[in-house]
């Protein structure tokens, strides 16, 4: 690697300091702080100390990244922004905008990301013709996963339908444990309507609602039956749901204590780091009504500009994410699949391999959706006037009528 000869070269000439961020450290902003998300994590930072990189930890804890975007919007304030940043969608076109990220052309151009990273991801990955993030993975929302030996026990098949599912959660219950894990945060809340909504409406009502934000479509009687299909699977969910950390209700299906959890494929990371095997301990599928869609969400690494250009341990970050094999090792553990359409998926387990196969038929048959909950339909204000109006309703503020209207309202105040 051309930028590895010099990167050794000048880290003996630069002498280190033991609080500030070493000239050949990276400082990494991120909220990848649950047990499998931390294993992912260390596939990246064993990357760069084999390459004689540092890396300065910048967590901040909160599924999602609500609270990560609050901290780095405070840091670039005050004038010290960290070098890396994970950043999902619109979040990354935003900050593009404000003129605030590092231009990767050269690198992008010398690896040929044009040709190797899906259209959808190159989206958000370039501002203005310039590539100003490195995409790690592709997730998608639109899962349930399931504990297998509650369904053996109970003889539940794979839900194909709607009616299917609520079958299957009234089994759950009846059998005294919960149908439906889940953690009642406002992301994780938004992360259950991406499937509802893309089940109930379809994949042109959920671009006309989420993407278009087409107020009649937002209005609408399909809209009000989301919110009602949201209302009924309020009634599965156990009474401490409130507050829950996404990967403690994860924990409860991995445990036997839940049945399902509604969640984006990182709750794989979660499996696999308790040592289950798909389809032996837990079962993978895509959410009834979705089968041949997918709401996707891509973590990037957005790099800051740190005065002039790119660094060269920016570089080197940007140039190990997007190599085939860390590609491989990181989805593997993390739950995501590869950001390059170009891989060979074998090494991928089997719920990898049908998200890969998944991400690649629905890009080219045009099922592939931004996922809303997590910044890729919409930008942040928007998305955050949307997660308010369904949490409000999940907890039983609003019924469905008043949060259709509250929905409308509050995409006219933030369009
Ligand atoms: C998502 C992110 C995933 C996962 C999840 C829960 O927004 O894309 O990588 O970490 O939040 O924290």
């Amino acid at each position: 690697m051309t930028i590895m000869k010099t990167l050794k070269l000048t880290a003996c000439a630069i002498s280190l300091t033991a609080t500030a961020v070493a000239a050949e450290d990276v400082e990494v902003l991120h909220w990848w702080t649950s047990g499998g998300e931390a294993a992912a994590l260390n596939v990246l930072k064993d990357d760069l100390a084999g390459n004689d990189i540092g890396w300065q930890d910048m967590p901040v804890a909160g599924g999602g990244g609500g609270s990560a975007m609050t901290v780095l919007r405070a840091r670039v304030t005050s004038g010290n922004a960290p070098t890396a940043v994970q950043m999902l969608g619109f979040d990354i076109t935003d900050w593009a905008k404000e003129g605030a990220l590092a231009d990767l052309n050269a690198l992008a151009g010398e690896q040929n990301w044009d040709d190797v990273i899906p259209a959808a991801l190159q989206t958000f990955a370039k501002h203005d013709g310039k590539w100003v993030s490195a995409p790690v993975n592709v997730h998608s929302t639109n899962w349930v996963w399931a504990n297998k030996a509650l369904m053996d026990e109970l003889g539940i098949e794979q839900p194909q339908t709607w009616e299917d599912m609520i079958a299957a959660m009234d089994k759950a219950k009846e059998a005294g444990k919960v149908a439906l894990a889940h953690g009642g945060q406002a992301w994780q809340d938004a992360t259950i309507f991406d499937a509802v909504a893309m089940a109930t409406g379809g994949p042109e009502f959920y671009k006309a609602a989420f993407v278009d934000l087409d107020e009649e479509v937002l209005g609408s009687d399909t809209m009000k039956e989301a919110f009602d299909r949201m209302a009924t699977l309020r009634g599965y969910v156990d009474d401490n749901f409130s507050g829950r950390d996404w990967n403690l209700a994860t924990a409860m299906v991995i445990n036997g204590d839940a049945l399902f959890q509604l969640m984006g494929d990182w709750a794989k990371g979660e499996f696999l780091n308790a040592d289950k095997v798909p389809g032996e301990d837990f079962a993978c599928f895509r959410f009834p009504g979705t089968q041949e869609q997918v709401t996707f969400n891509s973590d990037q690494f957005a790099m800051f500009s740190q005065g002039e250009g790119v660094s060269d341990e920016q570089a080197y970050l940007a140039e190990a994410i997007l190599s085939p094999t860390f590609q491989i090792a990181f989805n593997k553990v993390k739950g995501s699949v590869p950001a390059r359409t170009d891989l060979d998926a074998s090494e991928l387990d089997a719920c990898g391999q049908q998200g890969y196969e998944d991400f690649k038929a629905a890009s080219a048959s045009g099922n592939l959706y931004g996922s809303m909950a997590h910044g890729h339909a919409n930008p942040a204000a928007i998305k955050n006037a949307m997660y308010d109006v369904i949490t409000a309703h999940f907890n039983g503020e609003y019924d469905s009528a008043t949060a259709v209207e509250e929905l409308v309202t509050a995409v006219q105040i933030n369009k």
